[in-house]
């Protein structure tokens, strides 16, 4: 493996619902999950994230994989109805001091805390008003930002608004498939943009709090047409501007890109102000690149999304193409030219059947060898000059998947689910060699 600098952030990423369980501790309100995994048919295995890896519970021992992993960071999720139990009003001690003993343990194990504060589980009671769709949630999201960075401020070294907009906005309310599972199409955008009203305003109360640096994490996908016809090119560039830029161009001052959906009755004066306040970091979110050709005539999308033949797969089906993270990279550079902040990887990693051997040992030699091409390709984008100064692997453990319930592992740790027995796969100890080098 090539020479990293010094000071580039190595890390591993989480997010609350997926492994915190708990969830009717402390006060702590429904979220849009809990709701929408009791509905059945929703959740693959019929799990929810009633227990999930029991975190709430585990953090010191998790805290101690962190620390033998020998990351200078962690990025974790705050769970805003443990804060806020209804979305509004005043945040609730408790639900802070779980976050409080968190940060500081990763604090006295020298591991920088990165806090997101929306990763999809939004209060049930936002969304009995409206959720996303209601400009108000947007105010509220800024509310919570302010409570919770009253209590925790300086001690999170990188701040995480939202978690890729895009993914909650296609799954949970254009297609349905994750919580709230609203079924709007394209008819979806003012999610779209009542998160990144919420994200802006988020900003300012975070500034107004604390000196650490502040980001959004998306979800991009280099967009590969399936021919070359004018048609398969138009429906890749339809696509590439919904997931890829339909967010970020905003962020970085250009506005709404001429992308399906976009609706300015929904955008009000100054609204794109807010969206545009200056970040310091912008959190890249990789899995793979998508294929696109021209839809079927008679289809409600102006594309239709097909496999990319040619690339080994994941147990999720998704293609392994470290190839794809160098392109998205090289293109957010070339896109945005000296608008872009300084990028870091804030979510890479796959899904494999991984299980324990007769001697208890996780064997994933898939997942390091997915890990080495993307931290190999992370290094060639820098090469040629993309500013990337961190990656964090998805996931620390093995978690709850969303939709997918308990059937898709993710982690550099194995978690046992009956047992909650936490055992480091191979991918753990090649993480460390790799950190620590
Ligand atoms: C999400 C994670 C999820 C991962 C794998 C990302 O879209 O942020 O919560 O577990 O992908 O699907």
């Amino acid at each position: 493996m090539p020479d990293f600098p010094a000071d580039f952030r190595w890390g591993v990423s989480t997010s609350a619902y997926q492994i915190e369980g708990a969830t009717t501790v402390d006060g702590r309100g429904p979220s849009i999950w809990d709701t929408f995994a009791r509905e059945p048919g929703r959740i693959v295995d019929g799990s929810t994230g009633d227990e999930a890896c029991d975190h709430h519970h585990r953090y010191a021992e998790d805290t101690a994989l962190l620390a033998g992993l020998g990351v200078s960071a962690y990025r974790f999720s705050i769970s805003w109805p443990r804060i806020q139990p209804t979305g509004a009003g005043q945040a609730l001690t408790a639900g802070l001091d779980f976050y409080d003993r968190l940060v500081d343990g990763l604090l006295a194990a020298s591991v920088d805390p990165v806090a997101t504060l929306f990763h999809w589980d939004l209060p049930q009671a936002l969304e009995d008003a409206g959720g996303w769709l209601n400009r108000d949630t947007a105010a509220r999201f800024a509310e919570y930002a302010d409570v919770t960075a009253a209590r925790l401020g300086d001690r999170v070294k990188l701040w995480i608004t939202l978690n890729e907009p895009f993914i909650h906005m296609s799954l949970g309310h254009g297609m349905g498939v994750h919580a709230p599972g609203r079924v709007l199409l394209f008819d979806a955008f003012p999610v779209a943009h009542h998160q990144l009203l919420g994200h802006g305003l988020a900003v300012a109360a975070l500034r107004a709090r604390t000196a650490s640096p502040v980001a959004i994490a998306n979800n991009y996908s280099p967009v590969r047409p399936a021919g070359d016809s004018d048609a398969d090119r138009a429906a890749a560039a339809a696509y590439d501007a919904l997931h890829n830029r339909l967010f970020t161009d905003p962020l970085l001052g250009l506005g709404y890109p001429d992308a399906p959906g976009v609706d300015p009755t929904v955008v009000r004066d100054g609204d794109l102000d807010v969206i545009a306040a200056p970040i310091d970091v912008l959190g890249v979110n990789y899995y793979n690149p998508t294929g696109i050709r021209a839809p079927e005539e008679g289809s409600p999308l102006p594309f239709e999304i097909v496999p990319l033949d040619g690339y080994p797969r994941t147990a999720f089906d998704w293609p392994v193409a470290p190839d794809g993270l160098r392109e998205l990279l090289l293109q957010l550079r070339d896109r945005y030219g000296d608008a872009l902040p300084p990028i870091q990887v804030t979510e890479s990693g796959c899904a494999y059947d991984d299980a324990p051997d007769a001697d208890g040992r996780v064997d994933d030699p898939e997942r390091i060898a997915y890990l080495d091409g993307h931290v190999r390709a992370v290094h060639e984008a820098i090469g040629a000059g993309v500013p990337v100064t961190g990656y964090f692997v998805w996931s620390l453990l093995d978690n709850w998947e969303w939709a997918e319930g308990f059937t898709k592992r993710f982690g550099l740790v194995h978690v046992d689910y009956p047992t909650q027995r936490r055992t480091p796969k191979s991918s753990y100890a090649w993480f460390r060699d790799l950190v620590r080098r």
